[in-house]
């Protein structure tokens, strides 16, 4: 009962997969947006942000009936690409995450980038839920938009069902091939983490998504309950630095723990060296809205974990000064790191 009052982040969660599996189109489906479609050649270069409020989550899953369980301000989900090129950003993406969502063609399995993202995976010791997507795709389907996975299973012919069953049943061996055990979440009671849960899903008429979006935040609320506790050590990534218009040099970030206000001043790496300036605007896209396509955005006095901001930021003038003075922060910092830390 304690931990509704506890003061909680939103947990951050990662998806990862082989190219055009649809990661990009899943989000889309919850968003109800169509980002997928504004991408050149339909494949994602960048990662990506959005917020999910705690209430869309509700009313997404309402069908579920489990609105009580939610004690979380609200779910950040940052997107990644699954081209090969792109490996470099699905690191950075799995760096920032608490959990992740790993996507799987349920047409053909495992991939190459599958299996590169779950080496990622193992590395950042994060744990992650298999969406199986394009059940669509099965022969036959009957559509039932946004329905939960067991009932939209449910209504579909026997040979529908047997050709789901055999193709789960196939990938499930693949998995246990790489040495993971999973199976379908419904199956998984007891929520045993020694298997990865598989949640069926359809990224156009969204059947399954109801049930991903509350498995991923029950989840990760009842496995990282220490790691959610808002702390006010502030912890932030840059995602990328841009000139937005009408906004000057723009730095996109991930902020996963602490708060960060207008006119906090901030020290990032630079190619010649730490570059100090301060914020001049915390910007954000509304809610559901994906942070790195251009929007009208939302300004904000501060802003608390998680959350996707574009940072406002004048270029560091005075250089010289600014670099000696973020030296000495530097070095104090690493004093202070040096002296508590068994060797970070
Ligand atoms: P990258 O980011 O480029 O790696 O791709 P992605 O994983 O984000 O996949 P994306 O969302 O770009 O979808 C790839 C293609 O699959 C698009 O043409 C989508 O419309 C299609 N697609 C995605 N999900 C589904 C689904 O559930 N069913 C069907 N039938 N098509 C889907
Ligand atoms: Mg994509
Ligand atoms: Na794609």
């Amino acid at each position: 009962k304690a931990e509704k009052f506890m003061d909680l982040r939103s947990p951050v969660c990662c998806i990862l997969g082989h190219v055009d599996t649809g990661k990009t189109k899943l989000l889309d489906c919850i968003r109800c947006t169509n980002v997928q479609g504004g991408e050149a050649g339909g494949i994602t270069q960048q990662i990506g942000a959005t917020f999910f409020p705690i209430e869309n989550i509700r009313e997404k899953t309402k069908e579920l009936k489990a609105d009580a369980a939610l004690h979380v301000p609200g779910f950040l989900v940052i997107d990644t690409p699954g081209h090969q090129s792109f490996s470099n950003l699905r690191t950075r993406g799995s760096s920032l995450c608490d959990i992740a969502i790993l996507v799987v063609d349920i047409m053909r399995g495992i991939q190459a980038q599958t299996i590169e993202s779950l080496n990622i995976l193992k590395r950042h010791k994060a744990d992650f839920i298999i969406a199986l997507n394009k059940v669509d795709r099965l022969f036959g389907w009957k559509r039932c938009p946004n329905a939960p996975i067991k009932k939209a299973l449910k209504q579909q012919a026997e040979d529908v069902k047997m050709e789901f069953d055999a193709r789960l049943t196939d990938i499930v061996t693949q998995f246990k091939m790489q040495g993971i055990n999973t199976v379908l979440y419904y199956r998984n009671k007891e929520m045993d983490c020694t298997y990865k849960n598989i949640v069926p899903t359809c990224a156009i008429s969204g059947e399954g998504i109801p049930d991903l979006l509350l498995l991923s935040v029950q989840w990760a609320q009842k496995k990282l309950k220490e790691r959610l506790i808002f702390s006010n050590n502030v912890e932030c990534s840059v995602l990328e630095v841009k000139v937005t218009e009408g906004h000057g040099t723009t730095i996109d970030v991930v902020l996963a723990n602490g708060l960060l206000r207008e006119g906090d001043q901030i020290v990032t790496c630079g190619m010649q060296g730490p570059i100090v300036t301060h914020i001049r605007a915390l910007l954000t896209p509304h809610p559901m809205k994906e942070l790195r396509v251009k929007c009208p955005y939302q300004h904000h006095k501060e802003i608390k974990a998680s959350q996707g901001i574009k940072i406002s930021a004048p270029p560091g003038h005075d250089q010289e000064k600014s670099v000696n003075k973020a030296m000495a922060e530097m070095a104090v910092l690493m004093n202070r790191i040096d002296k508590n830390s068994d060797g970070v």
